[in-house]
């Protein structure tokens, strides 16, 4: 009989960790990942991942839409919850440096099917969050082009569906498909078959581009804010907080629809951890990863929720380029084609390193059995999970052509916060078990941090409308059957345990 509460031994996975290169990954095929990153590669990853659609897209929609100016407080809310979960990949980042993030912290805590419900919500997490920013980055290139005379007909650079639940769901847009992000996507895919050296390179450039380009935002347009548009025509007595007009619709309510809506922005510093394997000395420089881009990140959009809100009057926010919009309105045109060009390498970083992280979570649950083992098979000159690579980038190709972006963007949402709050009670679960094993890094006043975490991730997923609840649990459902029907049969706990049984 299978029992879904398995879970690996801390000494299992240390011994995993501590593998000399060579040794660390040779199951599949005796080819080892490679250690390469360093601290800054890791805070570089981070940041990679994090800036993107979220500052550069939703800003510009939540302001408008859910917050006014005091879009700012709903950045300090997610990002505070951000801080909680943050504090807590941390230590079992450090605690448990192997590739594979929130999904091996579960194997070890939470046993294995919590464990499954994780990396295939990861999954989720990872590759749909790729096509959220792809689509967005498809948005920036034909407006960019635009700028240049060159047209892309709308027919070929569009989801052909809408959804809009208030309006009775699902609509043809009369577009054929999005050709420019399927297009990001499949060079992506190739650039991350060739290696994920060569890929952190690449990263550390467009990642110092796109800082700059934030960075230059923000001193262009400080000059220019006028403190009259903080104060809000229909709530002149609120500084920042318009008057409610409905759940979700500015108020208080707003701010917290608009930091649900925001946290997407926050969405990569985990991405950090499935790097684990691949960084050079994990113990100490995944903390420094994961708190220092987070850091880095909050900060910055913090800035960005000022200067932006400052300049432009927030209803006029709600269009697809809000940085070029906010510096168009203060008259720095020749500045809006550098700020889209830095923007479309900024989301071409949030992509690259987000089908990395999906990768290496699949490669993972292949490697422990719970996927077939040809899924994480290892190429024997790049040394790249490059099987799981390429089949997400095809599934991946097919959905930035067809899905469209506000849906897609929810569903990482619900998944991220998800993924945290399990993140949060392992941590707890794991200190309680296992009070004596060696922490490097050790989250300050764990018993506080911890539920905070957990329940600030459960009260930003309240702020995501119900059908999102009703596809993230369809999506839940699904991973339930498919490791029902390999996952429970193949895991190789599972066999070691049925071997031991018959011993
Ligand atoms: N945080 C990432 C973004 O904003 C996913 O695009």
């Amino acid at each position: 009989m299978a029992s879904i509460w398995l879970h690996k031994s801390i000494a299992a996975l240390e011994a995993e960790a501590n593998e000399p290169e060579g040794q660390a990954l040779t199951t599949h095929d005796g080819v080892p990942l490679k250690r390469t990153l360093s601290a800054v590669n890791l805070v570089s990853l981070g940041i990679g991942e994090i800036v993107g659609a979220g500052i550069f897209v939703l800003t510009g929609h939540a302001a408008a839409a859910n917050a006014g100016p005091a879009i700012t407080l709903s950045f300090a809310f997610a990002g505070i919850a951000c801080a909680f979960a943050g504090l807590c990949y941390a230590e079992m980042a450090s605690t448990i440096p192997i590739a594979g993030s929130a999904y091996t912290y579960a194997y070890a805590t939470m046993g294995e099917l919590i464990a499954w419900i994780i990396g295939w919500d990861l999954v989720l997490e990872y590759a749909l969050g790729a096509t959220t920013v792809a689509i967005g980055w498809s948005g920036y290139v034909v407006s960019l082009l635009k700028d240049f005379g060159i047209v892309i007909p709308p027919a070929y650079a569009s989801s052909p569906f809408s959804f809009d639940a208030a309006h009775g769901g699902w609509h043809a847009t009369g577009a054929v498909i999005n050709l420019p992000a399927m297009a990001v996507i499949v060079a992506i895919t190739a650039l991350l078959v060739v290696g994920v050296r060569e890929s952190a390179r690449v990263n550390n450039v467009i990642v110092a581009v796109k800082l700059a380009i934030v960075v230059a935002f923000i001193a262009a347009a400080a000059p220019f804010v006028s403190t009259a548009h903080w104060v809000t025509p229909s709530n002149p007595q609120g500084l920042f907080i318009p008057s409610n007009q409905g759940p979700g619709v500015f108020g208080w309510s707003g701010v917290v629809r608009g930091a649900a809506v925001v946290f997407f922005a926050y969405i990569g510093f985990d991405v950090v951890s499935t790097t684990a394997q691949e960084a050079k000395n994990p113990k100490r420089d995944m903390p420094i990863g994961i708190l220092g881009s987070l850091v880095v990140c909050t900060v910055l959009y913090i800035a960005v929720g000022f200067v932006l809100t400052g300049i432009v009057p927030y209803d006029r926010l709600n269009v697809a380029d809000p940085i070029a919009a906010g510096v168009n309105a203060i008259g720095l045109t020749w500045l809006a084609p550098i700020i889209k060009l830095g923007i479309i390498l900024g989301l071409t970083s949030v992509i690259l390193v987000g089908l990395l992280g999906q990768a290496r979570i699949v490669y993972s649950m292949a490697r422990d059995g719970l996927f077939p083992r040809t899924v994480g098979k290892i190429h024997p000159r790049y040394r790249t999970p490059y099987i799981t690579t390429i089949v997400a980038g095809v599934i991946v190709t097919i959905f930035a052509g067809i899905l469209p972006i506000g849906l897609v963007g929810e569903l990482v949402s619900i998944g991220t916060l998800f993924a945290f709050m399990l993140v949060c009670l392992g941590v707890l679960f794991l200190r309680i078990r296992e009070p004596r094993l060696a922490r490097p890094f050790r989250a300050p006043a764990v018993y506080a941090v911890a539920p905070l975490g957990a329940a600030s991730s459960l009260f930003l997923m309240f702020g995501l409308p119900l059908a999102t609840w009703l596809r993230f649990a369809v999506w839940l459902a699904i991973g339930l059957v498919v490791y029902a029907a390999y996952g429970i049969r193949h895991s190789h706990l599972q066999i070691e345990r049925r071997q031991r049984g018959r011993a």
